[in-house]
């Protein structure tokens, strides 16, 4: 049986533009952050808070962050790999605080070193304090696991390697984690298979589906993960994206097209389509293109 009601976290304004070679105006992405607060959206991960020479796209951290006009009930995050990461990321007025911050790990050693300059478990050392310190202050902690069923690097991911890095996750405070397809490579039953070996540490309801549809597996593998009852996933509107150390990912699954299945299905999301695709075609448009969206373009042609 599948959940009655999902929950996404559109990740577009993070993940989907991290990798745009072209300027985004901070304006543009408060804008994005409004419209999709707007069509229903009630977590949103809006920037992060990374070297900006690593991630010349994300230098704009701060004035996204506090730019946007919140709306009650929504819940805003930001990446935070390093304690400078969490500094900066709270250095306002605790307003204008991020409510949950993400550290980011991968199951692959290889790519923890392009993505991250570290091994594994310097990464979980890294996380240490700022998972500790996040708490402390009441910010809810996520722990982002890439790489969960293949890596660009190292190929194939064994679930034994994501049941690990979880058992790391959980071990310094991480309150949920996302199973992520970050080269969009998985289908259904190794998507699984990492969920399962993520359960020994984290509850269902921990656990959220972060799916690339760079092999236009991500909406079958949403499904797969919906049948063990998952009810957290990660998408991007009008499917923005790709990670700049993960060469040839395509963006997630565009969050139009994980809100068509999940309304065909009867399962609630709260999210209004009509209104995700205006927003869908807003943030395509400031990028000179169409939406990487079936569903958008289905319904606009009509
Ligand atoms: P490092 O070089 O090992 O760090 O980078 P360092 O501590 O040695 O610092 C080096 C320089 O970076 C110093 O500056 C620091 O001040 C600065 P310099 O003295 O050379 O001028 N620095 C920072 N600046 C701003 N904010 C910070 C920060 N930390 C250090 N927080 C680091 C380590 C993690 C910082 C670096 O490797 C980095 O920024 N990497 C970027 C990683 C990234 O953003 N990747 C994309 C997101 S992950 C993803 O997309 C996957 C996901 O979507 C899930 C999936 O699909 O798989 C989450
Ligand atoms: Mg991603």
């Amino acid at each position: 049986s599948y959940p009655s009601r999902v929950k996404i976290i559109d990740v577009g304004p993070r993940d989907g533009l991290q990798n745009e070679k072209q300027p985004v105006p901070a304006a543009v992405k408060v804008e994005l952050v409004q419209r999709l607060q707007a069509a229903g959206l009630k977590e949103i991960e809006v920037t992060s808070f990374v070297s900006p020479k690593w991630v010349p796209q994300m230098a704009d951290n701060a004035q996204v962050l506090h730019g946007i006009e919140r709306q009650a009930g929504v819940r805003y995050s930001v990446l935070t790999p390093n304690m400078k990461g969490l500094e900066a990321a709270l250095a306002a007025p605790r307003a204008e605080w991020p409510d949950e911050i993400v550290v980011f790990g991968a199951a692959s050693e290889a790519f923890s070193q392009k993505n991250i300059n570290c091994s594994i478990a310097e990464s979980i050392e890294r996380f240490a304090p700022v998972v500790e310190a996040a708490r402390a202050q009441g910010i809810a902690v996520r722990g982002a696991m890439s790489c969960t069923v293949g890596c660009p690097y190292e190929g194939e991911i064994a679930p034994e390697k994501v049941g690990y890095l979880a058992g790391l996750m959980k071990g310094i405070g991480v309150q949920r984690v996302d199973v992520a397809d970050t080269i969009g490579v998985g289908t259904p039953l190794k998507v699984q298979r990492a969920i399962e070996a993520t359960q020994a540490h984290f509850d269902i309801a921990e656990i959220s589906g972060h799916f690339h549809d760079t092999y236009g597996q991500a909406l079958s593998n949403t499904l797969a993960a919906l049948g063990m009852g998952v009810w957290n996933f990660q998408s991007s509107v009008a499917g923005l994206g790709g990670c700049p150390y993960a060469k040839g990912a395509t963006g997630n699954v565009a969050t139009e097209d994980v809100v068509y299945l999940l309304q065909g299905m009867g399962i609630d999301t709260g999210i209004d389509l009509d209104a995700l695709i205006d927003a869908g075609v807003y943030i395509s448009q400031a990028l000179g293109r169409e939406p990487h969206s079936r569903v958008s373009k289905a319904i606009r042609i009509k």
